[in-house]
């Protein structure tokens, strides 16, 4: 069996050990592997995969450790972490926000340490209409800015949204962009362009 394949089986033999409270501890044999076994290379490093913080370390527990309590303290804990934009603007330019939304590149083995991330939006989310190639993990965002308008909860709740996921959503799929530092801020806006701006192609 491939290393990373057998550290799958693992972590998911770790999680059912846990719930029966018996056997070996199969979570930390996983991850006792995966630290000794695994090598960084480039940005792709091997912390990112032993070292949990604590919500991730909540979210990859057993279900059972989750309630609506423990969600709304994670979500509280994220929301103090969004840095907003100091000087008050939201919206870069849509055409850049395009290329993000569209970019699946960055925190490879093979990308340069400190090259550019892409959002790879297109990945979960439905943008704009003639783009027929996308995921559904995440709702449309076809016509978000023209359905949402462009309130200052609105601006605040997208950025807030991007920047960390989870803050909105406790143990949320989506990537904490910013609060990760996988995009900087003038991405960010220029994604919020993409989102907001009534001359973008999402908004048509
Ligand atoms: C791995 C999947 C994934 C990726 C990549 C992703 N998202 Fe999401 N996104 C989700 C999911 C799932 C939700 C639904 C709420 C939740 O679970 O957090 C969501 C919700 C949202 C929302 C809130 C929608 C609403 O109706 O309130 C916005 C805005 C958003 N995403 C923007 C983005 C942008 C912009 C990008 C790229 C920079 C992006 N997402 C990348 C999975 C993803």
């Amino acid at each position: 069996m491939r290393h990373i394949d057998k550290a799958v089986a693992l972590l998911f033999a770790g999680a059912c050990a846990t719930a029966a409270a018996a056997g070996p501890d199969y979570a930390k044999m996983a991850h006792d592997m995966l630290s000794s076994d695994f090598r960084s290379k480039g940005p792709a490093t091997v912390e990112r995969v032993t070292q949990q913080d604590e919500v991730q370390k909540i979210c990859s527990a057993q279900p059972a450790a989750r309630s609506k309590k423990v969600d709304a303290k994670i979500e509280a804990s994220q929301l103090k972490t969004i840095v907003y934009p100091a000087d008050g603007v939201w919206l870069g330019k849509w055409e850049e926000g395009e290329k993000i939304a569209q970019n699946g590149r960055g925190m490879q083995s093979s990308d340069a340490v400190g090259s550019v991330n892409g959002g790879n939006c297109y990945a979960c989310h439905q943008l704009r209409k003639d783009e027929i190639s996308f995921g559904n993990i995440g709702p449309s965002l076809y016509q978000y800015g023209k359905l949402r308008g462009q309130s200052a909860e609105i601006m605040r709740y997208t950025w807030g949204k991007i920047f960390n996921s989870q803050a909105f959503k406790a143990c949320s799929s989506m990537p904490r962009f910013g609060h990760n530092g996988i995009l900087t801020e003038a991405q960010i806006r220029d994604v919020m362009a993409l989102l907001l701006d009534p001359a973008s192609p999402v908004n048509q």
